[in-house]
């Protein structure tokens, strides 16, 4: 089969990359907002529609993160609406192991994917953060790699309620299930298993069961290496190459020309990264309080605390988590070489890899590309504003990549699985 680029776009919901106080911005909790963006969405025949979860407010150190929008209703609720007013786009669901129970949150996602016709997904996720647990008494619960032991667990006792078996009956170390399944099996069989997380443990869970990995490697030549690691790790389970689609996070920025698309992503980035955003990015790094000092002036002139990042970390990829304090000295040679304010030199270093930018044949030469060399098997998109930035893509972008015989001109099935070109399972 020829080369062929799958499309999401990934409702990030919270955080600077979307456009918060743009007057442009449709409402973020009203339905018609979501019914509107999926049926763009089917307009441009994309395989879904993802939503994330944050069940409490961010943090930063242990502070409610005041820089941060909270525009996160639950997902299975808001796609279960979705899906009577949608025919054809997949509906994912971002939903945590850590804090669900396999049953409970296995009948969700099946119910999803009846009420849907077989379009669910379910975004595996541990949610690596030290205040979640708060809103379950849990507190900081679980070390990093013990939430991967219970991902496992957690997603054996979903596959075997969901296999049609009866009852299940398994006591591992994290989890417990004694239970028969409420719901026949789905029409999909089970919904599309999604994996989002990049360490060692999140690639072997992926690896192990993923239908798709929502990945955080975008640039080239990361995406590239991800996916050579990610089949070596697919050997290994006995799976083929390719049994699992790779779709990296990723925005896009169009213009006119490459001067117009060019000028408008610095216009985005500046807007993205306030003074008061560059200022909580350096926390991160500096560990403690910065607030008395000027975003426009010179870079902290006290020393960062020893240790590594705080477990705000949220989706920082494995290679920016460690080696903070030799990042730190990089950063004031830099500020001191060109005499850059606070606000100046996070513009300047907070990562950019995960953007386009062009004209629309620009950017689906670069995509067309990524597939044809099977970098990727597509991308999620992160819209910086709705519903102006997703029109853009379906109405300008679409067409290109049809052009150059990368994209569907029509959808061919009526499942996620099938959107996917993922085989049927097997009973
Ligand atoms: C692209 C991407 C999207 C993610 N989206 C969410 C999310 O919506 N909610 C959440 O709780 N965690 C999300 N996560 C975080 C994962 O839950 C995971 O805890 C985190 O990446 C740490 O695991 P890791 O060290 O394996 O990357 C996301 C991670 C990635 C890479």
């Amino acid at each position: 089969m020829s080369a062929r680029l799958h499309l999401g776009v990934f409702y990030t919901g919270v955080g600077p990359q979307f456009l918060w106080d743009d007057p442009s911005n449709a409402d973020h909790t009203a339905i018609e907002t979501y019914v509107s963006v999926a049926r763009t969405l089917e307009r441009g025949l994309f395989d879904a529609f993802f939503l994330g979860e944050g069940l409490r407010v961010r943090e930063n150190r242990g502070r409610v993160h005041a820089l941060d929008v909270a525009g996160r209703p639950d997902a299975i609720t808001q796609l279960s609406a979705l899906a009577a007013a949608t025919t054809r786009i997949g509906l994912v669901a971002t939903q945590n192991t850590t804090y669900n129970f396999p049953a409970d949150l296995a009948r969700r996602l099946s119910s999803l994917d009846f009420l849907s016709g077989g379009r669910a997904g379910w975004n595996i996720v541990t949610t690596d953060n030290a205040w979640t647990g708060e809103n379950f008494r849990h507190g900081g619960w679980l070390a990093h790699e013990r939430r991967y032991d219970r991902a496992e667990q957690f997603v054996e006792a979903a596959l075997a309620l969901w296999s049609g078996a009866g009852l299940v009956d398994r006591h591992t170390d994290l989890v417990n299930v004694r239970a028969v399944p409420t719901v026949p099996p789905s029409p999909q069989g089970r919904p599309v298993l999604f994996q989002a997380g990049d360490s060692p443990g999140g690639r072997e869970l992926a690896a192990k069961y993923a239908d798709v990995v929502f990945s955080a490697n975008t640039a080239y030549d990361k995406a590239l290496a991800y996916a050579e690691d990610l089949r070596a790790r697919l050997a290994r389970h006995g799976r083929p190459a390719d049994a699992v689609r790779i779709l990296p996070g990723a925005t896009v920025v169009l213009g006119d020309t490459p001067a117009d698309a060019a000028e408008r992503a610095e216009d985005i980035r500046r807007r993205q990264i306030t003074p008061q955003r560059a200022l909580a990015f350096l926390e991160q790094y500096w560990g403690q309080d910065l607030s008395a000092y000027d975003p426009h002036g010179p870079l902290p002139d006290i020393e960062p605390v020893e240790g590594e990042l705080d477990p705000s970390r949220g989706t920082i990829s494995i290679a920016d988590r460690t080696g903070k304090l030799e990042r730190i000295r990089r950063w004031r040679e830099l500020a001191e070489a060109k005499k850059l304010s606070i606000h100046q030199l996070v513009l300047e270093v907070q990562p950019r890899q995960r953007g386009f930018v062009g004209t629309p044949g620009q950017v689906a030469d670069e995509w067309a590309h990524y597939v044809r060399t099977r970098a990727v098997d597509g991308f999620n998109l992160s819209p910086h504003l709705v519903p102006a930035a997703l029109d853009d893509v379906v109405d300008r972008l679409v067409p290109e990549l049809q052009d150059r015989g990368v994209y569907r001109t029509e959808y061919e099935g009526t499942t996620l699985r099938e959107h996917l070109d993922l085989p049927p399972l097997t009973a």
